[in-house]
């Protein structure tokens, strides 16, 4: 079995997660919102009622929360078959103008020039085993003007011991390894793919997108376990926010 079976094969068993807890997923996207973070960059865009495409959009949380703030509509894709027939039963129950389609990406589905915003992250840019694919892709389906966005977790955080008191650096990771086995997502035993802020930018722009600003921050957007850790102490790269637009 190659990396990517094993990574499909972990989603599949971590699908029944989000139909297990369907009710809780249903009452967190009655109330979703984006982080302020992600409203600061992403906030002027989405008032303008943009079309939107969210890669690899797993519970589909956000996608309610891309609509409170403004989207006309959003297309969410993923490839296991239980994120999105559940995330569609949640977005019809709730009448928000959200569909999914299933379908392993990159190549997106859908025509050219067709979306204003790509929106993605949280868990996302990490199972993209081609980037320059997923960076081609993304400028193929945006419109002139439109743009991508991506907020994901610093690609230093795989790297943080995450003790109460205080941060080691893993001695079973490198910063500049091509990939590693996950041990404490719910896709427990899938290969993530370690791309660095470098090669992220790199492709973006390769791709013909102008990166109009890349912030890093100190919170994560997930904090695994729920305890605090001393990596979340306002010190350390947690998580980064990307803006691109398609010229
Ligand atoms: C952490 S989750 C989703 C992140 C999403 N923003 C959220 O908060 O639920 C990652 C999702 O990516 C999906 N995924 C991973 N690799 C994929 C691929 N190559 N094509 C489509 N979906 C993929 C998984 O099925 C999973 O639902």
């Amino acid at each position: 079995m190659d990396d990517h079976e094993r990574t499909r094969e972990a989603w599949g068993r971590a699908g029944e997660k989000y139909v297990r807890e369907h009710a809780d997923f249903l009452a967190e996207a009655r109330t979703a919102t984006l982080f302020p973070r992600e409203l600061d960059l992403l906030g002027p865009l989405l008032s303008r009622g943009p079309e939107v495409l969210h890669p690899m959009s797993g519970n589909g949380v956000d996608d309610h929360a891309l609509v409170r703030a403004g989207a006309r509509r959003v297309t969410g894709v993923d490839y296991d078959e239980r994120a999105v027939a559940s995330a569609q039963e949640r977005a019809d129950a709730l009448g928000a103008p959200i569909r999914y389609l299933r379908a392993d990406v990159p190549p997106f589905p859908g025509p050219d020039t067709a979306v204003d915003l790509v929106y993605t992250g949280k868990g996302a840019v990490v199972w993209v085993a081609d980037l320059d694919a997923w960076a081609a892709e993304t400028a193929r389906v945006l419109r002139p003007g439109g743009h991508l966005f991506v907020h994901e977790a610093h690609p230093m955080v795989p790297l943080y011991e995450l003790g109460a008191d205080r941060t080691g650096v893993r001695a079973d990771r490198s910063y500049f390894a091509a990939s590693h086995v996950n041990d404490t997502f719910p896709a427990h035993g899938a290969v993530e793919r370690q791309h660095t802020l470098g090669r992220v930018v790199t492709a973006v722009a390769a791709a013909g997108l102008a990166v109009v600003e890349l912030r890093e921050h100190p919170e994560p957007f997930w904090r695994p376990g729920g305890a605090e850790a001393a990596a979340w102490d306002g010190r350390l790269p947690n998580s980064y926010s990307l803006l691109a637009r398609r010229p």
